[in-house]
């Protein structure tokens, strides 16, 4: 699938690399042999401000990442997220560290989708070759599996030959199976359960249960309709019923703690399954505490199941560590050993789960923002960069510097003005991407032998992925922003009639299938991770005032970042930022070429996105059907080649490349 490395890399001969960048941005050659670099990546930003809060230390604390979609090396551009995983391997080590030193546990948990989102996992074939190596340096307790996991057979199988096996019984797949081709039968992908005992003697049974990501629910994307067919995902209303299930439940070894890992939303509003397990659970277990990680929606979230079960979810993109600490445990409800009832000289959990609540069992929650200056403010003793680094951290930011050199990732293209985001401005607003990559579809796409018939060319809003920043644009970026490969299809010489109509009966066809929950809603929320509000800070400082006003220090000058609220309120946030405003978008937008000043007169070319075939064709009627179909330039041109050509060619994106800074 890599095949646009010749197009594109050919193309970059003679474009200058990061000339005289004051904050330079990532290597250009051989770099690390010749910088001292000592932590994060060559260039990448550290944040303003950061946490304010010491965190509160239970006997039982959780750090928790997910939907990390290869983004190891940080964000290069934004400096509230520009730690590597490097940093995240030396504080995780603090941290276990303290935690020895106060007499608790401290549990490290994935909830997968570990690649589809950056050059460092995408640019390999197959993906995520060289950033699993990377990811497997972070000494995690438990993992589990990832919708991104099961779309190709290929990198289901590398799964389950690789991280699978290397972490053996941590990770946990309770209802993903895959046919193991030497026995010819199916298997589960990990382990359906885990019993353990943790450190300090607390008995726990963990699961790691997906979602329902199956091919039946979902509507073609990625060239399949779901989980690939060499898997099977079990949905959790089945998975209950299963013996091994029930067995495990019905075990004679007491549990202190049951740990529900999953790629899975933590509320059911949201498509999560969580709660068909927590219920399958209390029917045996009614008061045994239930502690819950998920996953899949990108999202900062905290919600309370009940008054001894609470479920976090930490985002996405290596923007978010998450954190819960709970504590209750005593001699008379487990076999807890640590200290009680609560480690000493640090802030500890303090709020029950529901005002009401007569469990023993009180929380924290807290979404820490991936930078240095966070990680080294809770890395308590640790604030200097030198006593903050492990040598296992600083070996792992190497490895990233070297992969992305191999990888050629931080060649430069051309030099973004200034910020794009997806929905942090109005859809047809300048600071919009949408309006830039209508504009690219029209320039670049192209037919030389039709390039005299006027042509609408219309893409989905779901295949665009994440914000340009300011700065330079980079061969990472074709994977960060576009990193779908959807293949461009057409229909020659539509009258106007129809052709300059079909975009917004497209959308107005895909807004009333959201509202009976029809297949545009599932394939984006379900089927692909769903888009959600710009999380990135933005150059200009602007809203920090209005929303300041929070119970906390007072921060002049916010950056713009997370605003969450959850179930226990708006104080989870470990940084204060402004919020940033969420507009809608469409499904779809378009590119337009090759009309007059009159628009539309006679006919006009109709080129699409291949997946929404069966969709244009019901738009435009009984005289059209697949006949009429072809590829528009080749079958494998596809809507990861058109924004770096443009790129590339683009004097806007050019004129900026002698001194292209960030921020
Ligand atoms: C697409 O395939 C054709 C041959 O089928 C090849 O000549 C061309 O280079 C390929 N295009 C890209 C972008 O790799
Ligand atoms: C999966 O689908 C392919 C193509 O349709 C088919 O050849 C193969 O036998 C299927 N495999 C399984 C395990 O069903
Ligand atoms: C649970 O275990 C008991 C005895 O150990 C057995 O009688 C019962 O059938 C089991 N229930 C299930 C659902 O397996
Ligand atoms: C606590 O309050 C909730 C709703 O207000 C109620 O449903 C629940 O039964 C109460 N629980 C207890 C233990 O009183
Ligand atoms: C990041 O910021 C923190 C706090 O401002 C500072 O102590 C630290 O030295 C910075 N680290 C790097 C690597 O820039
Ligand atoms: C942004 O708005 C959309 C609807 O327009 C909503 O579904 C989504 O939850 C919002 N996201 C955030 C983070 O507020
Ligand atoms: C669609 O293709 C069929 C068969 O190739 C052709 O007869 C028909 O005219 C085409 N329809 C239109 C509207 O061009
Ligand atoms: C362009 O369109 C022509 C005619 O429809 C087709 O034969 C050709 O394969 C297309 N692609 C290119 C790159 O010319
Ligand atoms: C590069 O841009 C920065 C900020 O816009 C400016 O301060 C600096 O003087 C420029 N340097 C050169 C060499 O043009
Ligand atoms: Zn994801
Ligand atoms: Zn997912």
């Amino acid at each position: 699938m890599r095949h646009f490395g010749s197009l594109l890399l050919g193309l970059a001969v003679g474009v200058p690399s990061c000339l005289a960048c004051g904050g330079c941005y990532g290597p250009t050659s051989h770099v690390e042999h010749v910088r001292h670099v000592k932590r994060i990546q060559p260039g990448a930003p550290n944040a303003t401000y950061g946490p304010t809060r010491a965190l509160e230390w239970g006997q039982v604390n959780f750090l928790h990442t997910t939907d990390t979609h290869g983004w190891l090396e940080g964000h290069l551009k934004e400096g509230n997220y520009g730690a590597d995983w490097g940093d995240v391997v030396s504080f995780t080590n603090h941290l276990k560290q303290q935690a020895g030193n106060m007499g608790v546990d401290l549990l490290l948990v994935d909830t997968g989708d570990l690649h589809d989102g950056n050059g460092l996992s995408d640019a390999t074939t197959p993906d995520a070759e060289l950033s699993m190596k990377v990811f497997e340096r972070l000494n995690y307790d438990l993992l589990t599996i990832g919708n991104h996991e099961l779309y190709l057979a290929e990198v289901a199988y590398q799964t389950f030959d690789g991280i699978a096996k290397l972490w053996g019984d941590k990770y946990l797949t309770s209802n993903v199976q895959i046919l193991n081709p030497s026995t010819n039968k199916f298997e589960y992908i990990g382990k359906q359960y885990k019993f353990f005992t943790t450190q300090h003697g607390l008995r726990v049974m963990a699961f790691g249960i997906l979602f329902d990501f199956t091919a039946a629910g979902c509507i073609r994307r990625l060239k399949v309709a779901g989980n690939t067919n060499v898997t099977i995902v079990t949905k959790a209303k089945e998975m209950v019923t299963q013996g091994w299930f029930k067995q495990a439940l019905n075990s004679t070894e007491p549990v202190d703690m049951f740990l529900l890992l999953g790629h899975n939303a933590v509320r059911s509003s949201m498509g999560g399954t969580f709660g068909i397990i927590h219920d399958a659970i209390r029917q045996a277990h009614p008061r045994t505490p239930i502690q819950v990680f998920g996953g899949h929606t990108h999202i900062r979230d905290f919600a309370v199941l009940d008054e001894s079960s609470t479920a976090l979810e930490s985002g996405r993109y290596c923007e978010t560590l998450g954190w819960v600490s709970m504590s209750g445990f005593s001699k008379s409800n487990s076999a807890w050993t640590g200290i009680s009832p609560n480690p000493r000289g640090v802030p500890n959990p303090t709020r029950k789960a529901t005002a009401n609540s007569t469990s023993p069992f009180v929380y924290s929650r807290r979404y820490l923002d991936w930078n240095r200056a966070t990680l080294e403010f809770h890395a308590v003793g640790k604030q200097d960069d030198k006593e903050f680094d492990y040598n296992s951290g600083l070996t792992t930011t190497a490895e990233i510097t070297k992969h992305r050199s191999q990888l050629n990732l931080a060649e430069v293209y051309g030099c973004t003005p200034k910020d794009y985001c997806m929905t942090c401005a109005p859809f047809d607003s300048p600071d919009n991407i949408f309006p830039l990559l209508s504009q690219a579809l029209a320039e670049v796409v192209i037919n030389e032998t039709r390039k005299d018939i006027p042509r609408y060319l219309i893409s989905n809003t779901g295949g665009i992925r994440f914000d340009m920043h300011k700065g330079p644009f980079t061969y990472d970026d074709f994977f960060i922003v576009s990193p779908f490969r959807d293949a461009l299809l057409y229909i020659p010489e539509v009258p106007c009639s129809k052709a300059a109509t079909l975009l917004d009966k497209l959308n107005k066809a895909g807004a009333s299938q959201k509202r009976n929950i029809g297949s545009m809603r599932v394939e984006r929320d379900i089927c692909v991770d769903p888009i959600v509000a710009p999380l990135m800070a933005r150059d200009e400082p602007g809203h920090g005032h209005a929303f300041g006003a929070v119970t906390r220090r007072q921060v002049v000058d916010l950056v713009p970042g997370y605003t969450t609220s959850d179930d226990f309120g708006s104080d989870g946030d470990d940084t204060t930022h402004s919020r940033i405003p969420n507009y809608s978008i469409p499904d779809y937008f378009q590119g337009a070429a090759g009309f007059g000043a009159e628009g539309c007169t006679g006919t006009a070319d109709v080129v699409f996105v291949d997946f929404i075939e069966k969709d244009v064709l019901a738009i435009l009627g009984s005289d059209y059907s697949s006949s009429n179909v072809t590829y528009y330039i080749s079958s494998n041109y596809t809507t990861q080649d058109f924004l770096p050509q443009f790129v590339k060619q683009s004097d806007m994106f050019q004129a900026g490349l002698p001194n292209c800074t960030i921020a």
